[in-house]
């Protein structure tokens, strides 16, 4: 038996919500899923899948604050999309900050896909004089599309082997 888990997501655009929903559906046992506005805390769960999508080359503030509070000793599982490609070099940097900022709970993986990137995040990066952006800008098209089916199963499998391995 696992106990409960939750599955507790952020998403404005609904990418990082279709990667917690084929977590949640591949959690065998009792479950509940939640968006992170409306958790107030992980009492009475031993498991949480935690998931948000970057922002500003980093996890945003919300989720940051949220593990920092309720954290703690927990055993925590991250998910996260991004729009950027698997291979930029950054990316594991931005990575690395959701793990530092999970620090003080168990965590027990990390899964990390791409999303697609909405139309006015591209325009605002598009329009923006920092080069890094325009280049951002000009790759989103590569996760048009994301999180797809293949990503969604990788989640999925993602999930068996937390659930299996605790
Ligand atoms: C304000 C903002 C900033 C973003 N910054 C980044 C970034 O630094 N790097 C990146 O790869 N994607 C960035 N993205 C893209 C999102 O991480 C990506 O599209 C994600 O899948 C959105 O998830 P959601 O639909 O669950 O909100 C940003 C998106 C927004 C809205």
């Amino acid at each position: 038996m696992n106990g409960k888990v939750m599955v507790g997501y952020m998403s404005q655009t609904g990418n990082t919500k279709k990667v917690a929903e084929a977590i949640y559906e591949t959690i065998q046992g009792e479950k509940t899923i939640a968006n992170l506005n409306q958790l107030e805390n992980l009492e009475g769960y031993d498991i949480a899948f935690i998931g948000y999508p970057i922002v500003q080359e980093g996890p945003p503030s919300k989720a940051v604050n949220f593990l920092a509070e309720h954290g703690q000793g927990k055993k925590i599982a991250l998910f996260v999309t991004h729009g950027a490609g698997l291979s930029l070099p950054p990316l594991q940097d931005w990575l690395q900050k959701c793990r530092d900022a999970a620090g003080n709970s168990e965590l027990l993986g990390v899964f990390n896909c791409q999303g697609e990137v909405s139309q006015k995040v591209r325009d605002m990066m598009a329009s923006s004089d920092v080069p890094k952006l325009q280049m951002y800008a000009k790759m989103a098209y590569l996760a048009d599309g994301q999180p797809d089916a293949e990503n969604l199963e990788r989640a999925r499998v993602f999930a068996q082997g937390i659930m299996e391995g605790i």
